[in-house]
């Protein structure tokens, strides 16, 4: 695992997408799961801006870790911030864009979805496996979009999962645990000071950590790294 912290959303990123087209560069096809949230909002309009000549786009394939269970024309659609702060701004073919469709029945997108990921990507024991998984952190410790309070979704049987928001009881569309620690890579982008005791508690593995989600990642390849701010990362002794 490697922690790497900077000094503020911005620089993170920066540093993820410099991270994020190296790993790109020596792949003929890469498949990625994005996240939803506020840093990696940053981080497509940092690979709009400067990375959009930088990166071949038609060798990536977009798929989401999780999707709200909204229409794509929804403001809380994963997919549709994607659009606005990414795709509408370089050159990636239609085709390698591959949404959880938010709009259909939660349970019935979740195994379509499962499906397309067993026949797109290679599979390791059976499991689906990503270049890269880039995952977020929620002030309470969730990630992708398995809960605290339905952690055990973690194991859900086959490889998308329907999670329920906590509060909103929003339904979501989610990768399971197999699937995130099968990936090849997976990159934590967590921002923000409501992120630091939560950090510490994973990091340090101070008592009671094991209840949240983000504290079971950990992918069989080894490749994890953490980009945080500082804000984030100031709980670390
Ligand atoms: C989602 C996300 C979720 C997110 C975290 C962190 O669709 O809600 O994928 O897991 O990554 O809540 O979000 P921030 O980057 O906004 O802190």
């Amino acid at each position: 695992m490697e922690l790497k912290i900077f000094k503020d959303k911005q620089e993170v990123a920066q540093r993820f997408s410099a991270y994020f087209a190296e790993l790109v560069d020596k792949k003929s096809v890469f498949h990625v799961a994005l996240s939803g949230g506020s840093t990696p909002k940053v981080v497509f309009d940092v690979l709009a801006d400067e990375f959009s000549s930088k990166i071949d786009w038609n060798k990536i394939h977009f798929y989401w870790g999780d999707e709200r269970c909204v229409p794509p024309t929804d403001d809380e659609s994963n997919y549709k911030m994607t659009v606005e702060h990414l795709f509408s701004k370089i050159d990636v073919p239609k085709e390698n864009i591959h949404r959880v469709l938010g709009e259909n029945e939660p349970l019935g997108e979740a195994y379509r979805y499962a499906n397309l990921l067993e026949i797109n990507l290679d599979r390791i024991d059976g499991i689906p496996q990503f270049d890269l998984v880039i995952l977020g952190m929620g002030d309470d410790g969730h990630t992708a979009s398995i809960f605290p309070h339905e952690i055990e979704l973690w194991n859900a049987q086959y490889h998308c999962t329907v999670a329920t928001h906590p509060e909103s009881g929003q339904k979501r569309v989610s990768i399971n645990g197999k699937v995130i620690n099968t990936a090849k890579e997976v990159a934590f982008l967590v921002t923000g000071a409501g992120k630091a005791e939560k950090v510490k508690a994973i990091l340090e593995k101070t008592e009671g950590f094991e209840v949240y989600p983000a504290s079971l990642v950990n992918p069989s390849s080894g490749n994890l790294v953490w980009f945080m701010d500082e804000d984030a990362a100031s709980g670390l002794s």
